[in-house]
């Protein structure tokens, strides 16, 4: 049998899963995503729809030569030389900033007055080790915000957003982290400082944050290698650092949750693993206990630099993302409910046949959402059909109801059946069904 790739699974309708998994069932996605796309309504935001693929240096050069993503998890390839030119390299989306900034230059969105607010929904790739809410194709949805304010108050409007979906959805425990990594003059201060504190005691560091201490010591934040942490624990808070307008702006975004009602905790080590954060940046995470230690549900913050990294003009950038797959592990199971038929049209009897798929057409046409099988079955066969099913009515066609014009319709879940005249069975049902 072949199988999913490693760390990839088919999210499935709830009903043809065969062992239950909850956080794969189709229509919790579907609810979630639904909550988001009216949020995202309410807030002004446009859907775009970039390609999964991208040319390979956008996120080298848009996320970083030294984060994790680019040097470990990226799947990159050669595309073959053909017509187009040379096979150039070529990179499944490992997230999808960088993308909508290019998409912000290509479609030179900088030329609008306004305030461009994007959002997406869709899979993203990285080659990571799997575990309880880490996936190898993993769906975010994720909004940003580009133009030319920065003003903390975007900062606060986006956090605000997250924060609502995410309790909307009945996600229990959240806390939001919050911190800054100042404009480039502050992060190069900090920078030196890192550097000052770990260059003595650089061979107590893991290799990887031996490396990033020459080229990108900024990431030696996001180490998870045990010998690191009392490291990186002594390190002195960025805020020091920080000028006068950094520190401004920080205090204004707090300033704005507050005065919106959303609780945070500041964390001074929070970086985040991505290289264009300027300013703000933030997390998610659940204490759920069904969401494991994977349980960073949302992540993002202010990227003033990115647009013109990647050869815009200068752009204000402020975004996040949340992770699809862990909100629907850490959702409370009653929610999101499945969605379940409402009609379950059987026909005793060939001469039956004609008339039951005409009325299926029927209810079909007035927004019911019915099921018929054109496979005949007894009577008892059927009912218990359409009981796993889970539909709310059955309409039942023999031989007796068509010559009496009384049409049979009957309330599964009460056990109860009444009959009906033929035109206006259909009448009958859409006062039932409330
Ligand atoms: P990120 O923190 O890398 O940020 O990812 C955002 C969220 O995606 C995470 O909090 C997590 O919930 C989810 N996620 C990440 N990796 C995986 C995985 N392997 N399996 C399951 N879920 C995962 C970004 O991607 C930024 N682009 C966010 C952003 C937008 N910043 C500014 N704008």
């Amino acid at each position: 049998m072949i199988r999913t790739a490693p760390y990839t699974r088919d999210l499935l309708p709830a009903a043809l899963s065969n062992d239950r998994d909850a956080s794969a069932f189709i229509h919790r996605f579907q609810f979630v995503e639904d909550l988001a796309r009216e949020w995202f309504r309410r807030y002004g935001f446009q859907e775009i729809r970039t390609p999964i693929f991208e040319r390979t240096e956008l996120f080298t050069r848009g996320v970083g030569s030294e984060t994790d993503i680019v040097t470990k998890e990226m799947y990159t390839w050669r595309d073959r030389a053909g017509e187009d030119g040379e096979g150039e390299s070529l990179t499944l989306r490992p997230e999808s900033t960088a993308p909508v900034a290019r998409a912000y230059i290509q479609h030179q969105m900088w030329q609008r007055a306004e305030t461009v607010r994007l959002y997406y929904i869709g899979p993203q790739f990285r080659r990571e080790r799997g575990q309880r809410g880490r996936f190898r194709q993993f769906f975010q949805i994720g909004a940003e915000v580009l133009g030319g304010s920065d003003h903390p108050a975007l900062d606060a409007e986006g956090i605000e957003l997250v924060m609502g979906l995410l309790t909307e959805a009945g996600i229990p425990d959240l806390e939001l982290r919050l911190n800054t990594v100042g404009n480039a003059a502050g992060r190069a201060r900090f920078v030196a400082a890192i550097r000052e504190a770990l260059a003595p005691r650089a061979h107590e560091l893991s290799e990887d944050s031996r490396r990033r201490l020459e080229t990108n010591p900024l990431r030696i934040l996001d180490s998870k290698a045990e010998q690191d942490q009392p490291l990186i624990a002594a390190l002195p808070p960025i805020y020091d650092v920080l000028d006068e307008g950094c520190r401004a702006h920080f205090d204004a975004v707090r300033h704005y949750l507050d005065a919106a009602g959303i609780p945070y905790v500041v964390d001074a080590r929070l970086v985040r693993g991505l290289d264009y954060y300027t300013q703000t940046v933030f997390e998610v995470v659940s204490h759920a206990p069904s969401i494991g230690a994977q349980n960073a549900l949302a992540g993002g913050g202010r990227y003033d630099g990115l647009v013109e990294t990647l050869g815009g003009p200068p752009t204000k950038g402020f975004g996040f993302a949340l992770g699809l797959d862990r909100v629907v592990l850490a959702m409370p199971e009653h929610r999101a409910p499945e969605p379940q038929p409402e009609l379950f049209v059987i026909y005793l009897g060939a001469s039956a046949l004609e008339p039951a798929l005409h009325a299926v057409r029927q209810a079909r046409r007035a927004g019911v959402a019915a099921l018929f099988e054109p496979t005949p079955r007894s009577l008892k066969s059927a009912l218990r059909l359409a009981n796993k099913y889970g539909a709310r009515f059955a309409l039942l066609l023999g031989e007796a109801e068509l010559a009496s014009g009384q049409w049979v319709l009957r309330d599964l879940a009460r056990a109860e059946q009444t009959a009906v005249p033929a035109e206006t069975w259909l009448q009958h049902l859409l006062a039932r069904r409330g």
